[in-house]
């Protein structure tokens, strides 16, 4: 368990999970692992913020214990009753069990449903507000759907520091502690692909949470989110970041994403590819194979792009799997102001362009071309009209 000095009486207990290459359940690829951040505030008050996920919570509880006497924790503070944070909530409080847990309504309800234990809630709402000496308090903030219902961040005066729960975060495991510690790229590289998987669809949400904070005018000097590093110089620099990311975000970047079956769908995808580019040089292709890639990073690839182009081969008068589940995604994740298209080989009765173009309109694409179909291996004639259909399609941006 990591154990560091955030500021003054504040430190961060956190499980630095090097190991995790999945996450809810199998949904979520980590690649670079992750972290679970929990926050000892020790003023006149003892505060606890947040805990680790279950399978370290024995881990935890012994390092909590050795840095504070438990009966000394004055109250606990649950910004957020998922699992990864709070896991070590019944190996905790069987040490505790009377010690006030201040949380949201929905906090509280999603706390009973999951670990059926009649602690002592206390519920708090935006603004509330809750001494812990030297002249400190912290005050609260719903945050509800960034990324849960009962999501809030807690805010401590005096240190300036905001506990932003998942917000600001990312899976990203680093002994480092700091975000301006470690290689920015490759920190940056997780906090999007963590924005784009993650958080994402409650971009609306987003977009007022920054607004409100803004309107509060208060300083803010350290950004603790519960995964990842920590932001302290120009701490809100992540703020604005999310605030670009979720005013429907878009870089100059096509996306083909494809599933073949002998081939015909594949040539079909460096066909336009080519067209794209011939038509706007500057357009950063990506040709993916939706077979042989991440899940995660192909929607990460779609949240940086302007546009997509979704093919599938037909089989059995349908689109392969891979195209169908990632449609699925896409759809689920809500993206906006994204222009696509759709494209497929067939043998013999060729429906998957047509249901793919149908599909992206349903999920919120706005789809730009007729959906472009070329039968078995594309020919030579076949091949121009996929380099014109991309070029046509790279137009769509001017
Ligand atoms: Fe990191 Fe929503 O839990």
């Amino acid at each position: 368990m990591k154990d560091v000095k955030v500021k003054n009486n504040v430190s961060m207990l956190a499980k630095i999970d090097w190991e995790l290459r999945h996450f809810h359940g199998e949904e979520l690829s980590t690649h670079k692992g992750s972290s679970y951040n929990a926050f000892l505030i020790q003023e006149e008050k003892t505060v606890l913020i947040d805990t680790v996920w279950k399978p370290f919570a024995k881990e935890f509880v012994d390092a909590l214990s050795r840095k504070v006497d438990l009966s000394k924790i004055d109250f606990i503070v649950a910004n957020h009753s998922e699992v990864d944070h709070s896991g070590s909530f019944p190996e905790l409080m069987r040490h505790i069990p009377d010690t006030p847990i201040y949380c949201t309504a929905s906090c509280e309800r999603f706390m009973r449903a999951q670990y059926h234990q009649n602690w002592n809630f206390k519920t708090v709402r935006t603004g509330d507000k809750l001494p812990v000496g030297n002249g400190k308090e912290l005050v609260f903030i719903e945050a509800s759907m960034l990324h849960w219902p009962d999501t809030m961040f807690t805010y401590l005066t005096g240190d300036n520091i905001l506990f932003s729960s998942d917000a600001f975060g990312q899976h990203f495991a680093s002994e480092m502690v700091w975000a301006d510690k470690v290689d920015y790229n490759v920190m940056i590289t997780e906090a999007i692909k963590y924005y784009a998987n993650i958080v994402g669809p409650f971009g609306p949400f987003v977009i007022k949470k920054i607004q409100e904070l803004q309107a509060l005018n208060v300083p803010v000097d350290i950004i603790c989110p519960d995964h990842g590093v920590l932001w302290r110089e120009n701490p809100l620099q992540i703020v604005e970041t999310y605030a670009k990311w979720a005013n429907q975000y878009k870089e100059n970047r096509i996306a083909i994403l494809y599933s073949t079956m002998w081939n015909g769908t594949h040539i079909m995808a460096e066909n336009i590819a080519k067209g794209i580019q011939e038509a706007d040089p500057t357009v950063d292709v990506q040709i993916i194979n939706l077979a042989h890639n991440d899940k995660n990073d192909v929607i990460t690839e779609v949240f940086r792009s302007k546009g997509i182009l979704l093919g599938s081969a037909t089989a059995n008068n349908n689109m392969l799997g891979e195209a169908a589940a990632m449609l699925c995604e896409i759809k689920a994740l809500k993206f906006r102001g994204k222009k696509a298209a759709a494209f497929g080989s067939y043998g013999w009765s060729g429906e998957a362009p047509k249901l793919l173009s149908e599909g992206l309109k349903d999920a919120g694409f706005e789809v730009v071309a007729d959906p472009l179909r070329a039968s078995w291996q594309p020919d030579e004639a076949a091949c121009a009209q996929c380099r014109e259909f991309g070029a046509n399609f790279a137009k769509a941006f001017a």
